[in-house]
């Protein structure tokens, strides 16, 4: 079932160029789902649009069944939201920077769920301190608490991840876990490829204000698997032998290896005949070696495309 329903949204900052192009997406209740695109690609536009922070030019957005424009405080209470950039009141203290947020929800203060959500972050002992006192970690730390501070159904993370110290990185994973088991959808940002690939139930590929597909990250992974073969030998090789020129080979910078790529889901990889032919060449092996691709090979691949 699907909380977020989003048909035809197009957005123009100017008149020349879509920000978002007839965009059309499903979240699935629960999910995590990744926006995986090059930067200026229009994933904080569609994040921002969603939010209510900005209104589109065509199209509909549905949050749990309400419109984003017609019934905005409805779906706005719906959604916490971390921004990419950090907006915070540099005298206010962590509890009341909180607090207010949740207040602004139409929330009354919830000690024991502000505790909570503080403890979460690491923020807890921080609680009286001023905002202009914390570390740039810290104060990432407390625009989470802001976006959780009204117990939100669903999460936005714009760009989590980025510039930020590991520590952080890993509680962050931990909390979105969590928040996950607590039946929360989330919804983030990036162009770290490696963190939807940690996080994402499905990856969604943005590109030039288009959703170019959306997919299953497994099933993303699976069907786009290769895998990259590397022959070790015991001395250099100064030129692929004749024989072995319909392989597509590549020589390792060290002179010692032959790479080889191949799908894994081909009925022949073409290994075997490959492995005959060197034998044939007379080169001594030392060792083999297999890799698979990761999601950023697939992704830079599809970008090409
Ligand atoms: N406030 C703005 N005014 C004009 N153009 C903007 C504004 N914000 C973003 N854009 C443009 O819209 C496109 C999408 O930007 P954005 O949504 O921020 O991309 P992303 O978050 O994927 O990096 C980019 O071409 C960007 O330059
Ligand atoms: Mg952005």
């Amino acid at each position: 079932m699907s909380i977020i329903s989003i048909s035809n949204l197009s957005k123009a900052y100017d008149d020349r160029t879509n920000a978002l192009d007839e965009v059309n997406l499903e979240v699935n209740k629960g999910e995590i789902i990744a926006l995986l695109g090059p930067n200026g690609a229009g994933k904080t536009t569609l994040i921002s649009t969603i939010c209510g922070l900005l209104t589109h030019d065509t199209g509909r957005i549905k949050v749990d069944g309400y419109d984003t424009i017609t019934e905005y405080r409805k779906t706005r209470r719906l959604i916490g939201l971390v921004p990419q950039e950090i907006m915070l009141e540099p005298f206010e203290t962590v509890y009341d920077t909180v607090r207010f947020t949740r207040g602004l929800f139409g929330y009354p203060e919830n000690r024991k769920f502000l505790e909570d959500v503080l403890q979460q972050l690491s923020l807890w002992d921080k609680r009286n301190q001023m905002i202009k006192e914390l570390s740039g970690g810290m104060k990432r730390r407390v625009m989470i608490a802001k976006a959780l501070s009204h117990n939100p159904k669903i999460l936005f993370l714009d760009e989590p991840t980025a510039g930020v110290d590991v520590e952080l990185r890993r509680d962050m994973w931990n909390l979105v876990d969590l928040l996950k088991s607590n039946g929360v959808t989330i919804l983030l940002t990036t162009h770290y490829i490696e963190e939807a690939e940690m996080m994402a139930d499905r990856v969604a590929l943005i590109d030039k204000g288009k959703v170019i597909f959306v997919e299953n990250k497994d099933a993303l992974m699976t069907r786009m698997s290769k895998k990259e073969l590397t022959i070790k030998f015991k001395s250099p090789i100064t030129k692929i032998p004749g024989s072995l020129s319909n392989y597509k080979l590549v020589i390792s910078k060290d002179r010692l290896s032959l790479m080889y790529v191949y799908d894994t889901k081909a009925s022949r990889t073409g290994i075997t005949r490959l492995m005959r032919d060197i034998a044939d060449t007379g080169f001594v092996l030392e060792d083999l070696e297999t890799s698979q691709s990761s999601l950023e090979d697939i992704f830079v691949s599809l970008i090409r495309k």
